[in-house]
């Protein structure tokens, strides 16, 4: 066993470290499991593992509750043994998606700042147990967080039993990184003191006691980040288009020179948005997010941020080493808090957070579907995109004008499901342009969502259909053929094509 006697401070405790098969063999069938991890970082790792061997012999489930997505040794372990009854908040792995699909799982997709609220009164039942990645636990009990916090301080603090998995590849140079606060609930809750992205307000541990802690399991399996996809051609258009906006808000006075704290989401184009920003001639960058990823360090070294606040740490594995390399420049610039505070309603209204994410399909009116594909399968979840879409000053939404190469039209007359509704939405941006529909009235937005943002192939039909629903409704204020509008998702299920 990997000796991890130097991170347990707390001498009394070494008598509590166990192989992960010693802790997969004391799980019960049906237990509900608290988790560190959000993205692929911080995610216990050796005990999943070890569980999902045991479920290969001796099938059985679990519920899972994490901060966000995890790595493959967690979520594509656990679903490959269909060994998951209940998920929640958020994830992105292509069996569990199937497992979610196929009815074997029932898939809780939260906002994610309300997970650990909802966790903590009870709804989704009690939780039996918190298993949780740290670096080291102190004297006293408490847990260094190692890449990420996610949810994992309020499922230590509502859990009778911790198991904590100490991973000897974070390291020790994390400590001081974090900025644990846990807000009362109602009616007791106060505002939530932070008014700049690198106020502090916690601790920088997670609040823990040694009687709580029932096995520590050594763990020497990375963080399994993901390699960056090149960009591509659609991505840099768009981050071209945001950075004329943001040029032209400046310009009218909306916005300092600096910008207002930016909040990026996950994937291609958030990441070309902000590599768009690497090259530009803003400094003294604030960012307020979920996620911190290869492009912040980018940004770093460029000398063009001042300060990132996120809740993961979760860059490409070339990212992550260079991040360890430079870990006592990089540690500077970033801060870690739990997803609750990361992704605050409260914060990112008072910081005045640009928020940017990315839809699979968008209406003519406004209306943004970011999870389920044609109306019904689950792609990933609603994530973070909704905390920061309906509280930050300005809302940015993403995508390319077509999918499946060409065969669908992101741009639809109305989203077969609706995540974030048309009052949420100021901006859309495609390949194809950027739609302003600040002060415009649904009838004024669809024709500039359909002028400025839909593939050229898609337009005729869309404006077609807006016309005709406008003479059907005798120029209702938002003119639908309900009999049609999801005539263009019909088409694409029946045919493969939404031209056909
Ligand atoms: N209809 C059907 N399928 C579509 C589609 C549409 N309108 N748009 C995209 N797709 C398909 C793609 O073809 C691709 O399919 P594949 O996996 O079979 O290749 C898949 O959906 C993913 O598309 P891609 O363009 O690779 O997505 P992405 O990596 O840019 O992610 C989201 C887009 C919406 C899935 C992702 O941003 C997400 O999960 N968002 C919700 C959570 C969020 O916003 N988090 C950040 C908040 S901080």
């Amino acid at each position: 066993m990997i000796d991890i006697s130097d991170r347990i401070k707390n001498k009394d405790l070494l008598s509590k470290v166990v192989s992960a098969e010693e802790v997969a063999a004391w799980i019960k069938p049906g237990m509900t499991i608290g988790c560190s991890g959000f993205t692929a970082s911080a995610y216990p790792k050796a005990v999943p593992l070890a569980l999902a061997e045991r479920m290969k012999k001796d099938p059985f489930t679990v519920n899972l509750w994490t901060g966000a997505s995890t790595g493959p040794e967690f979520d594509n372990a656990l679903a490959q043994v269909h060994g998951i009854k209940k998920r929640l908040p958020y994830q992105t792995d292509a069996a569990l998606r199937k497992d979610i699909n196929d009815g074997h799982v029932d898939y809780l997709d939260l906002h994610l700042s309300e997970s650990a609220q909802l966790c903590r009164v009870g709804y989704e039942g009690k939780m039996d147990v918190a298993l949780v990645e740290a670096a080291a636990i102190t004297e006293e009990g408490n847990l260094i967080p190692t890449t990420s916090l996610g949810n994992a301080a309020s499922y230590v603090q509502q859990a009778d039993i911790v198991i904590v998995e100490i991973n000897t590849t974070q390291p020790m140079e994390l400590q001081g990184m974090h900025d644990v606060y846990i807000p009362a609930d109602p009616p007791n809750r106060l505002p939530i003191p932070i008014t700049k992205a690198d106020d502090r307000i916690g601790t920088e541990y997670i609040p823990c006691t040694p009687d709580k802690i029932k096995f520590i399991v050594p763990c020497d399996i990375k963080d399994h980040t993901r390699d960056l996809t090149p960009v591509d051609e659609n991505s840099k258009k768009m981050a071209a288009f945001t950075l004329e906006l943001l040029n032209a808000e400046i310009k009218a006075g909306r916005m300092p020179k600096n910008l207002l704290p930016l909040q990026s989401g996950v994937g291609n184009v958030a990441n070309a948005v902000l590599e768009g920003f690497v090259e530009s001639d803003y400094s003294d960058l604030i960012v307020y997010t979920e996620v911190i990823q290869d492009a912040m360090l980018d940004l770093i070294d460029a000398g063009k941020l001042k300060f990132a606040s996120g809740t993961a740490f979760s860059p490409s594995p070339t990212g992550m080493e260079r991040f360890y390399k430079g870990i006592d420049k990089y540690r500077k610039y970033i801060l870690l808090r739990p997803e609750e505070i990361s992704n605050s309603p409260e914060v990112v209204h008072r910081l005045g957070v640009i928020a940017m994410n990315t839809a699979l399909e968008i209406d003519i009116y406004g209306n943004v579907n970011s999870t389920h594909v044609t109306g019904t399968k689950m792609m990933n979840g609603i994530g973070g995109s909704g905390d920061f879409a309906r509280n930050a000053y300005l809302t940015i939404f993403y995508t390319p004008s077509t999918a499946k190469g060409g065969k669908i039209s992101s741009v639809v007359p109305m989203c077969s499901h609706i995540d974030h509704t048309e009052h949420d939405v100021d901006i859309f941006i495609t390949e194809q342009g950027i739609a302003d529909l600040r002060g415009l009235a649904p009838r004024e937005r669809a024709k500039e969502i359909i002028n400025k943002c839909a593939h050229p192939d898609y337009r005729p039909i869309l404006m077609d259909y807006y016309e005709r629903a406008l003479e059907a409704t005798k120029k209702n204020n938002t003119p639908h053929l309900l009999d049609e509008a999801l005539s263009f998702h019909q088409r694409f299920l029946a045919t493969g094509d939404m031209h056909k």
